[in-house]
């Protein structure tokens, strides 16, 4: 008897064996936390973005955060998140004590436009707004040029929220660019979990074209600390008295920073798996267009998050906007008759400002388009590893379903 197809999760890494290769041989080398592929896979990361700079860390948390501490976001200042995102995204802005106004997002994008930006703006009640972190949803690019607008007339800065988005392409003005390159933000925060598309296991990015930030933000991942004798502010603690020149063992810590440092081993994967990141989008974006075409027959009780016209998205999630009410069932028993027929789900995501921490620090907070999105999203399979023959038995399934 043949096997039974083989359980097909939301998401999962493709790791080859030339991956292994390269952590195998970093961890026979003699840095096993800060070396030489940390900054060999910033340079390489900063060009594959058509960043000027990117700062590696251990997660995209921390990259979030990283890049609240190099803006000094504090107490009394607001920051707007999309309330559809992971928690990650608004809770960045409270480690520094400063306060979250949830934007509204398009129910069917899922994403945060100029019309939910300006309306959350509204709601700001005189405060200060430091910063705008969009969330391109799944991979799909939100409009930068206005949202920047909106952030700069505030005197905000714009962060751009990249965890779902390495390789989304876009054209503004007919303009190609690309997400991280900080045309339009000051940063772009990536995440390498294992779901996303490219994987460290645990690590973060965050790309900008400020060198002055690039700097803090270096600082910022090791505890704050400086070792460039040219930075030094305390000659009589760093410097020889005698010389003048920087002690060798020098070092000064000049802001409060934390430890938030990507280990040489995770870079050398990272390293291997960027060396592959096209082929990765390539198939996931071969793998969206057949959902796309597959899927078609099941609207308008089945359709995928819609794509912008300005972008080409490599998408790390592939969501579908199910009408729950029309089929006359429940989320939870369609997950889990796909879950019986060897179909993982998920959903991304519960708003945020419902979850118990925001709602009760900031009350019920009405917001239709993040309610009607989270009663219909539900997250398909879409990773590199999976083939055509895949994405057949996930949309035979979902028929089933819907029939
Ligand atoms: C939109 C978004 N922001 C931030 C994060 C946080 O990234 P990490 O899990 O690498 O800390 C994630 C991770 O799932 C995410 O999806």
């Amino acid at each position: 008897m043949a096997d039974p197809a083989p359980f097909l999760p939301y998401g999962r890494q493709l790791i080859e064996d030339d991956d292994v290769a390269a952590v195998v041989e970093a961890l026979r080398a003699d840095f096993l936390t800060t070396g030489p592929r940390v900054e060999a896979f910033e340079a390489a990361f900063a060009e594959k973005v058509g960043a000027a700079h990117a700062v590696a860390c251990s997660n995209g948390t921390a990259a979030l955060h990283l890049a609240q501490l190099a803006l000094d976001v504090g107490p009394g200042d607001v920051v707007i998140v999309p309330a559809i995102t992971f928690a990650a995204t608004a809770n960045c802005a409270r480690y520094q004590g400063a306060e979250v106004v949830f934007a509204d997002v398009d129910p069917d994008s899922g994403l945060m436009t100029p019309g939910t930006l300006t309306d959350a703006i509204a709601r700001l009640e005189g405060r200060r707004l430091r910063a705008v972190l969009p969330v391109h949803l799944s991979g799909h690019a939100v409009e930068l040029p206005a949202l920047a607008a909106l952030a700069a007339a505030e005197g905000a800065v714009l962060v751009e929220d990249a965890c779902h988005a390495v390789g989304t392409r876009m054209a503004f003005d007919n303009r190609p660019e690309q997400v991280g390159d900080g045309r339009h933000s000051a940063m772009a925060c990536f995440s390498f979990h294992p779901v996303k598309t490219m994987t460290t296991g645990e690590g973060g990015m965050v790309t900008t074209n400020d060198p002055a930030l690039a700097s803090r933000l270096t600082a910022l991942r090791s505890h704050g600390i400086t070792r460039d004798p040219a930075a030094f502010t305390a000659p009589e603690m760093s410097l020889d008295a005698a010389s003048g020149e920087a002690n060798p063992w020098s070092y000064e810590m000049q802001a409060l920073g934390y430890n938030y440092r990507l280990p040489d081993v995770l870079c050398a994967l990272g390293l291997s798996q960027l060396a592959k990141l096209d082929r990765f989008t390539a198939q996931r974006r071969a793998l969206t267009a057949r959902y796309q075409t597959l899927l078609a027959p099941l609207a308008p009780t089945v359709r995928l998050q819609p794509g912008a016209p300005y972008a080409d998205p490599a998408l790390h999630l592939l969501v579908v906007l199910v009408d729950f009410e029309a089929l006359g069932r429940s989320r939870k028993s369609v997950m889990e008759t796909l879950r019986a027929r060897g179909v993982g789900s998920q959903v991304h995501y519960i708003p945020v400002h419902r979850q118990p921490y925001y709602a009760a620090r900031y009350g019920p907070i009405d917001l239709t388009g993040a309610d009607a999105w989270y009663a219909r999203c539900l997250s398909l399979p879409l990773f590199a590893g999976m083939e055509a023959g895949d994405v057949d038995r996930v949309v035979e399934a979902l028929r089933g379903v819907v029939a």
